[in-house]
């Protein structure tokens, strides 16, 4: 091999184009090109990475690994440690804060809880922002720098908006966040405001908010951090990579994640695709996506397909009906017009996963089963553990099968939520079949209510003693 060519093969991320993913298009752009979807056919854009060039570097997953024991702030961090399958040179401008390399939990009271043997939780909550956003906000702001941006923007429900403001602090890059007024967690929103941020309150809902940032998109300063950018979805699939690295590459049967704008399981589908694709897996996981029953687009559309489209992977629907109103207290997810859509659909479907809904009452009941295995995430984390338990009880998951939940953000996103279900004080703003809305209490399962203790040993100890 010549020293040019053995160079592009570890820098496969020089020879990799922007993608148009719809099929009949499938036009190529060049990886510095600012565009967010297809100038063509306004399809969705993917990153194609050449892998023909990486199948002659060997040992890749023993490189991987050795690179966590690096002090190089590229090897520390859990993304770039993944850099042969990146888009970026060796010499990019890394905006690192040492993200990915998250821990994944045996979870037995949440696997018994979802009627299986055993269930691992990866939880993505144990990112330097405390949400999965932070894996994706590495590469896009590292592209931010490298195209010349001067501000970046986003859309969010809270959590990426913080990710962002973080990360682009790290870059001194500006920062405006467009977040839909009052429906967003204060600790997020505490979040961003902390990081520096302009943080711009929108009189509506979140797809307001995406609206007015596409708007933006023809503005040669700013550049979008949202997923549809598919810089984004690039960090993000290095959690595949890292997951499989913990399962010593076993194949887990099921991954399931919760389902907003679709960013994540879009990225999960990618990272296996490519790991199947370079050989180093045999199999794809099944990939399901769980969303809430008020915001649950995705969910109606995949219970309308035919299963005979679902078995022959049939050519994906060309429109998703939005909810006009998404409603659900895991506000991360209260989204009714997910942008990546279909690269999410194609994920499911490639793998033979599902996509359903869980109710509010399960949602946080599973929140609470999964606090008790020691390990807290937030609302919308917590609807994978109570579909998992609905596709268990189902016979669409078998109690002997690997399962895995990615936690998309921890606890401390969104502790009124908890702090309501345990003092049973939680309670949802239901629609009634005429359009009128009413109170619905959450009834926690498992509650755990803090009680008043008078100040002696005597009482501390009959406390104990009556909640043996
Ligand atoms: N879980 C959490 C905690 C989230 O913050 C989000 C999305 C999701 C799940 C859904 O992931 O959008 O990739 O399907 N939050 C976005 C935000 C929308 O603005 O923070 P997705």
């Amino acid at each position: 091999m010549s020293d040019a060519l053995a160079k592009t093969a570890q820098q496969p991320g020089i020879a990799a184009v922007q993608r148009c993913i719809v099929p009949t298009c499938a036009a190529k752009y060049g990886i510095r090109e600012q565009i967010y979807v297809c100038p063509r056919c306004s399809g969705p854009l993917e990153i194609a990475i050449p892998l023909e060039l990486l199948k002659s570097v060997p040992d890749l997953r023993e490189r991987w690994h050795a690179r966590v024991a690096s002090h190089d702030p590229r090897d520390r961090s859990g993304v770039w440690r993944f850099s042969e399958l990146l888009p970026f040179d060796k010499d990019a401008p890394v905006v690192t804060l040492f993200e990915g390399n998250t821990p994944l939990y045996d979870a037995p009271r949440s696997a018994k809880y979802a009627g299986l043997t055993a269930l691992r939780l990866k939880h993505q909550g144990c990112n330097p922002t405390a949400s999965f956003k932070d894996t994706g906000m590495t590469t896009a702001v590292t592209q931010a720098k490298l195209l010349g941006a001067q501000t970046v923007v986003c859309a969010s429900t809270g959590n990426t908006a913080a990710s962002l403001a973080a990360y682009a602090a790290r870059a001194e890059l500006q920062c405006a966040i467009l977040l839909p007024q009052g429906q967003i967690s204060p600790a997020k929103l505490a979040q961003s405001m902390d990081y520096g941020a302009i943080v711009c309150e929108i009189a509506g809902n979140f797809d307001d908010c995406m609206r007015l940032i596409s708007e933006l998109a023809d503005v040669p300063s700013i550049y979008i951090a949202n997923s549809v950018n598919p810089f984004r979805i690039e960090g993000q699939k290095t959690v595949a990579f890292e997951l499989l690295e913990q399962c010593a590459w076993r194949v887990p049967d099921h991954v399931v994640v919760p389902g907003g704008n679709m960013g994540n399981s879009s990225a999960l589908g990618k990272g296996f695709d490519e790991m199947l694709r370079l050989g180093l897996i045999d199999r794809l996981p099944k990939i399901s996506i769980i969303q809430a029953e008020g915001s649950a687009p995705l969910a109606h559309l995949f219970a309308g397909l035919q299963p005979s489209e679902i078995a022959a992977q049939a050519a994906l629907p060309e429109e998703i009906v939005p909810v006009p109103h998404p409603r659900t207290l895991a506000t991360a997810i209260k989204i009714g017009a997910p942008v990546s859509w279909k690269k999410a659909l194609r994920a499911v479907l490639r793998t033979h996963g599902n996509i359903i809904t869980v109710s509010e009452q399960e949602i946080a009941d599973a929140k609470a089963i999964i606090g008790r295995d020691g390990i807290g995430c937030e609302p919308a984390s917590a609807t994978t553990v109570a579909g998992i338990r609905k596709l268990t009880a189902s016979g669409r998951i078998h109690a002997a099968e690997s399962v895995v939940a990615v936690l998309t953000g921890h606890v401390l996103k969104d502790p009124d939520y908890v702090s309501n279900y345990h003092r049973g004080t939680l309670s949802f703003e239901s629609v009634t079949e005429r359009g009128a809305t009413k109170s619905v209490p959450i009834v926690g399962a498992f509650r755990n209510a803090p009680e008043k203790v008078a100040a002696t040993k005597q009482a501390i100890l009959k406390s104990l003693q009556s909640r043996r």
